[in-house]
């Protein structure tokens, strides 16, 4: 016979994600296209939605990870568990052709390969104390918010969606999407340059008054580098590590998943300079490259040797060509929308130097209005601003990850209704 227990689990939940807004903004879309693909099956959609590469990988890569498949089958060959911070071979191509030759005073120890820039820029706040104040932008990757909330870093949100403890700065079309100093104190400071989702990008100048900042107030900047292969400008910094002062004040993170189509494949690598340090509750300085590396080795056990052969070939020449032939031809596509948006009648900002391109939405709707408006009447999805933070609504951000014809059909539907 079942017993049936009528009382209630007694296991806490960790009551800080119950603060968090519905649905992460990706999720909640797919929800809405389901919604609306389940009524309109025959319906033929283009999304350009989430930021999500469509081409193949380049073929340096794949032979690379066809190669290293091959060697696992063998007994000489096979790799079991490997070191939790990367293989020191890729860890040296890195920081020489990202860094090193760039002029950035970065060592292979100092790279820690990953499986994501969205794990890593989340799994940072395990090293980071509970009483930072803490500094983004608005509108922002909703992933810097979410995490610091799952981690309790944040009060509830209030009712434009902003949360109290965190420190917003307002990105707008008046400041030319660039964040200003905070004039009061902050101690962590997310800043993502190539931006998600504004594209807008930074000059050595901008750079330089954030890491004078950081240096003033004793602040981390937390660096998102992820879409740096995209900027076209060869006046633009790659790396926050181009300014000096930035090993003592920042940790950049990177990403192969755009620029070399690894989304699926999973690759990227966080940079944790070994200068940096930190204040433990009694005051005294800690390296964070040590925490860092602490923290890995206990909760992460590595890329699989095949990833990271497939990733260190995006090095060799003939990968350094596929990537540039990769990016060109999604920063074409990002051409072709701006164009056409801005035919529409809308303001158009990024896609230049970035993949993401920031449009005003028609008067008379909000952003969530015009995604149904596309999505309905179109067939095309985007991803509304507001969904970025209460500063984005009245912009709307479409990716140009996708293939040249569903781009160009995409832009004629949209100039049709
Ligand atoms: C985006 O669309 O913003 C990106 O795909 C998000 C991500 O890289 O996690």
């Amino acid at each position: 016979m079942f017993v049936i227990h009528a009382s209630p689990p007694v296991v806490q939940v960790n009551s800080n994600y119950l603060k968090l807004k519905a649905g992460y903004l990706f999720p909640e879309i797919s929800r809405r296209v389901q919604a609306f693909s389940a009524s309109n099956s025959n319906t033929d959609l283009i999304r350009l939605g989430i930021g999500d590469v469509t081409e193949p990988l380049p073929s340096a890569c794949l032979e690379a990870m066809k190669a290293a498949i091959d060697e696992m089958g063998t007994s000489s060959g096979f790799h079991g568990y490997g070191p939790e911070q990367g293989y020191a071979w890729l860890r040296e191509v890195i920081a020489k052709n990202d860094f090193q030759d760039n002029g950035c005073d970065v060592s292979a120890e100092e790279i820690f390969v990953s499986d994501g820039s969205k794990c890593d820029s989340s799994n940072i706040l395990d090293i980071l104390g509970e009483g930072n104040i803490i500094a983004v932008t608005d509108p922002v990757y909703p992933v810097y918010v979410d995490s610091n909330v799952m981690a309790g870093r944040t009060g509830k949100a209030g009712s434009s969606g902003q949360y109290s403890g965190l420190f917003y700065l307002p990105l707008s079309e008046e400041n030319g999407f660039q964040a200003q100093l905070p004039e009061e104190h902050v101690d962590l400071i997310y800043l993502c340059f190539p931006n998600n989702p504004t594209g807008a990008v930074a000059s050595k100048e901008q750079l330089k008054r954030w890491v004078d900042y950081a240096h003033q107030n004793h602040s981390l900047i937390l660096f998102d580098a992820a879409y740096e292969a995209f900027i076209q400008d060869e006046e633009l910094p790659h790396s926050i590590y181009e300014v000096d002062g930035a090993r003592d004040c920042a940790i950049e993170f990177r990403s192969f998943s755009k620029k070399a189509g690894f989304t699926g494949t999973r690759c990227a690598f966080t940079v944790i300079p070994k200068t940096l340090k930190g204040k433990a509750a009694n005051g005294d300085l800690v390296d964070l490259w040590s925490l860092w590396n602490r923290r890995q080795s206990t909760k992460f056990n590595g890329v699989s040797y095949i990833v990271q052969r497939g990733a260190e070939a995006i090095y060799s020449r003939q990968g350094k060509q596929q990537v540039r032939n990769l990016v060109s031809f999604y920063m074409e596509n990002a051409r072709i929308i701006r164009q056409q948006l801005h035919n529409a009648g809308l303001k158009v900002y990024g896609g230049e130097h970035a993949p993401y391109v920031w449009t005003s939405v028609p008067k008379g709707m909000n952003s969530w209005d015009f995604f149904d408006h596309l999505l309905e009447k179109a067939n095309v999805v985007g991803t509304p601003g507001s969904g970025f933070g209460a500063a984005g609504e009245g912009y709307f951000r479409f990716s140009a990850f996708n293939t040249r014809e569903n781009v160009e059909m995409a832009m004629q539907r949209i100039a049709d209704i």
